[in-house]
């Protein structure tokens, strides 16, 4: 495409920005680039990047409200297309651009953006079918061709139309004969519109975490008679297989790398659902991949956790922090915030000896949009190193998704208490479990605690 064509798309970019501020909302004068034989057409443009920024959520069946296959529903969204795309809203991903590069960041390039602009301009021209690329073929349900293995939560859950729903726990047996090492797995919830957020725990057979819990049908912690079974259906460490949040993709580890199930583990889900005005039920699945080969390294997913914290009534931007050293060399590989319906911001740093800051992730937390961020490039860290996370809340009225700005907002499980668990993945040799990886070498001097 000419050039003249770039800095035209760039002056409407700067145009629509200022509309869009002002809150304009009628179509803009056209005419004048109508006929331009340059502009942007549906098959040679607009449609690579539907395919690959776009469609993963936005096809039949998927979260996205509207299918952006064909050209006919892009003609019809082109505006709406143009816009979001202009404001960075779509596709969703809320990574600081200035801190770290993410091997899953989404985003559309600025000239992307340009094109989606000047085609909603030219008044969305068709082109010709023949300059498409091939169509993308989506799987009607995996994301991931070729499962070794799909479990299932063995009875569906129940789903009220309207309230909260406490987390609900489903543990459902491997019947793994031997050791299996997981590389790549994805979680499908068959009522994807409910799933807030899920997490697939692995408890190896001999495990005293829900011990009396029943096997095999949906609980939470109110369904428990004993204490200890109750404090067990509020928290765990138990190591995390996966984790899910609408639009996160599988998780895939890169050669050499995987994760450990036991033989014999049970897996224990723990769904996080909404209501969503419509009575339903949910019953969701896992599907795994195991490696060919045994790995030279495992991933562990660890946490830096407080749940110690009291946001006051009001407080629009409480900062809440959470520190750990490395107990052992480990390979960071992704992270994944955690926060409630006050969450405003979260990162992660590395702490140096001087108490230096070196960023890691700045999020601009939404919390319908629970991601995980994989790093580019995976980061190597030596034992002693020292991880922090903070999360600011906003407590104010200001805060549109705020329940109710005049309590004080402790730790719970309720969307209206709150979290703050900066989740993180790491590679450490494959013979170490996550207790074998917290037993501290005695003769490192730097490891504090
Ligand atoms: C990870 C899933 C996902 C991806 C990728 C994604 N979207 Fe969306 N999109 C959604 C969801 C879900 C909504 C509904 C609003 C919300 O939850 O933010 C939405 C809303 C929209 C809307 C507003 C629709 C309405 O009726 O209000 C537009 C337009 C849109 N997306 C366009 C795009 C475009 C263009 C792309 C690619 C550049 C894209 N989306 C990528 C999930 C996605």
């Amino acid at each position: 495409m000419p050039r003249s064509h770039f800095q035209l798309a760039g002056l409407f970019l700067s145009v629509i920005g200022t509309l869009a501020f002002l809150g304009w909302r009628d179509t803009p004068r056209v005419a004048a680039v109508a006929m331009d034989i340059n502009a942007p057409t549906f098959y040679r443009d607009v449609l690579p990047i539907l395919a690959q920024h776009c469609q993963s959520c936005h096809r039949p069946g998927e979260i996205g409200p509207l299918p952006l296959i064909t050209y006919e529903q892009a003609r019809i969204g082109a505006r709406s297309i143009a816009f979001i795309s202009a404001s960075r809203k779509m596709p969703p991903w809320f990574a600081d651009p200035r801190v770290g590069h993410f091997a899953n960041d989404p985003s559309l390039s600025g000239q992307e953006i340009g094109i989606l602009a000047a085609w909603f301009k030219a008044n969305a021209p068709a082109g010709n079918p023949h300059d498409a690329p091939p169509a993308r073929i989506w799987t009607t349900g995996w994301n991931i061709p070729q499962l070794d293995a799909v479990i299932e939560m063995t009875k569906p859950v129940a789903l009220p139309a309207n309230g909260d729903i406490e987390y609900t726990y489903e543990i459902v047996p491997t019947n793994f004969t031997e050791a299996k090492w997981v590389q790549l797995s994805e979680i499908r919830p068959s009522s994807r519109a409910n799933v807030h957020h899920a997490v697939v725990y692995v408890r190896p057979p001999g495990s005293k975490w829900l011990e009396h819990a029943p096997i095999g049908v949906p609980f939470t912690a109110a369904d428990m008679t004993d204490e200890s079974s109750r404090r067990d259906a509020l928290w765990t460490d138990a190591d995390i297989l996966l984790v899910y949040a609408p639009g996160s993709s599988p998780d895939r580890w890169a050669d050499g790398m995987a994760k450990l199930v036991p033989a014999g583990s049970d897996l224990v889900f723990q769904m996080h659902y909404m209501s969503h005005g419509e009575a339903t039920a949910d019953q969701s699945a896992i599907g795994l991949v195991f490696s060919k080969q045994p790995p030279k390294q495992r991933v562990l997913t660890l946490q830096l956790t407080n749940d110690h914290f009291v946001i006051p009534p009001g407080a629009d931007d409480y900062r809440v922090e959470a520190r750990g050293t490395l107990p052992n060399d480990a390979t960071l590989l992704s992270f994944l915030p955690h926060m409630h319906l006050r969450g405003k911001r979260f990162e992660y740093n590395i702490v140096h000896a001087d108490e230096a800051i070196e960023p890691l992730l700045r999020v601009n937390w939404d919390f319908y949009w629970q991601l995980s961020y994989q790093l580019a490039e995976p980061l190597p860290l030596k034992a002693g190193t020292e991880l922090q996370a903070v999360a600011w809340y906003d407590n104010s009225k200001a805060n549109v998704h705020n329940p109710d700005p005049n309590v004080a907002v402790r730790w719970g499980d309720q969307t209206s208490d709150e979290m703050m668990v900066g989740f993180f993945d790491v590679a450490v040799r494959a013979d170490l479990d996550k207790w074998k990886y917290f037993v501290r070498p005695r003769d490192t001097s730097k490891v504090t605690r």
